[in-house]
């Protein structure tokens, strides 16, 4: 039993909430950060049906960092697991300061924090967005960063450049871990993703749309250099996301790393196309769904997907879960809440 400590900021959220049911049952202790602003409360209630375990839970503003030390002082941590971020690709267009001040500001505190009170180990949420239009496919760690499509992308490209300097500077061990598409829901149909509002991501606007709260899902463009003319990404299991958390928090806490920063792609490996993942949908789950073509998004690249080699070697991690399990976890989410 690993007996160690974790700060999970963002924890109530889609990947946190995930993860800190894989840390618990990998025997970690978890404390959890969170502010609400885009989760709810209810997901502390399920996590700790799910593991049987009460979790210690601050509502703390991580811009505010009088509010982070007052709460936190007295506290011990092992590892920082930092998820806390604003992710929707399209406000950050509308309003990038806001993106800027939440994202980097949250990070600038958390560092401070953790020279403050000696914690060594930093585990980062980082994206595949980093990597914008890739020059060649699958896109490996060694692809440089190109020019970022979003604000919220480059907020991520800015705090791995922080993370790195910091991590260099007082010679501590970060990881990045590069999500690809996480989709899917844990099986017990306690947690999944809940957009506010309307859905701008793929599955949660396929299952809303099968449910009958959308009435049609539009796919942006038919035209892409792909196999049936729409783009193709890397969809990954959240609970085989969540897991490489705990392999990263493991290889953190046991291995010293000469390099103070590293990065890894969390990926299944395997390109899908948005028509590919409607008719898995349908087919794994029976049920029909209302589509129909509509012009390209803007900011949509035709193609990516990851080439995961170095963390399944390094991490000694792999998905295990299919695109079928992805959309029918999806759905049995869907069905729970709007029950
Ligand atoms: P989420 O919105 O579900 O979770 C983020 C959590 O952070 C929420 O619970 C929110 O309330 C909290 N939060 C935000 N700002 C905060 C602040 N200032 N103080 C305290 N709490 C704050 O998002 P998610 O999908 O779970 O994503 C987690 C991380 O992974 C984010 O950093 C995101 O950018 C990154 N990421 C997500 C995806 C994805 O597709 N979901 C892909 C790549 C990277
Ligand atoms: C988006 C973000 C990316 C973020 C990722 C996390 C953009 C441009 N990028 O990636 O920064 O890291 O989410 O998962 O938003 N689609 C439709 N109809 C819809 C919704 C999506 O056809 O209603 C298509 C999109 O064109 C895309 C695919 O489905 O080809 C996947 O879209 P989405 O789930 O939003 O993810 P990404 O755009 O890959």
């Amino acid at each position: 039993k690993l007996d160690k400590k974790i700060l999970v900021t963002g924890g109530l959220g889609y990947i946190g909430s995930h993860t800190c049911i894989e840390l618990i049952n990998n025997g970690f202790n978890v404390s959890i950060i969170d502010n609400l602003v885009n989760s709810d409360i209810t997901s502390l209630k399920s996590i700790e049906k799910i593991t049987g375990v009460k979790i210690t839970f601050y509502r703390v503003d991580l811009t505010d960092y009088k509010k982070i030390k007052n709460k936190l002082e007295n506290e011990n941590f092992d590892v920082v697991i930092h998820f806390a971020a604003l992710k929707s690709v399209r406000e950050s267009i509308k309003f990038p300061e806001k993106y800027m001040d939440n994202n980097i500001g949250s990070l600038k505190n958390i560092l401070k924090f953790m020279k403050y009170k000696n914690i060594k180990k930093l585990l980062f949420s980082s994206s595949c967005t980093v990597y914008g239009k890739p020059d060649s496919l699958p896109v490996t760690e060694e692809s440089i960063f190109k020019k970022p499509e979003s604000p919220y992308a480059e907020t991520k490209q800015i705090s791995e450049k922080l993370i790195d300097e910091f991590s260099n500077k007082f010679k501590q061990n970060s990881i990045s871990l590069r999500y690809f598409n996480p989709v899917g829901a844990h099986h017990s149909g306690l947690i999944g993703e809940k957009p506010k509002g309307k859905p701008e991501n793929l599955v949660p606007y396929i299952t809303e749309t099968a449910i009958g709260l959308r009435k049609s899902l539009s796919v942006f463009g038919s035209d892409y250099k792909t196999k049936d003319g729409t783009p193709v990404r890397d969809y990954i299991h959240i609970v085989d996301l969540a897991n490489a958390h705990v392999a990263a928090v493991i290889r953190l806490i046991n291995y010293k790393s000469k390099k103070y920063y590293e990065v890894f792609n969390i990926g299944t490996g395997k390109g899908h196309s948005v028509l590919e993942v409607i008719n898995a949908f349908k087919k794994v789950n029976k049920v029909d769904i209302n589509y129909k073509i509509v012009g390209r998004r803007k900011g949509d690249i035709d193609i990516i997907f990851s080439d995961n080699t170095l963390s399944r070697k390094t991490l000694n991690w792999k998905p295990k879960k299919t695109i079928e399990d992805m959309v029918e976890s999806s759905w049995r989410w869907q069905k729970n809440i709007n029950r």
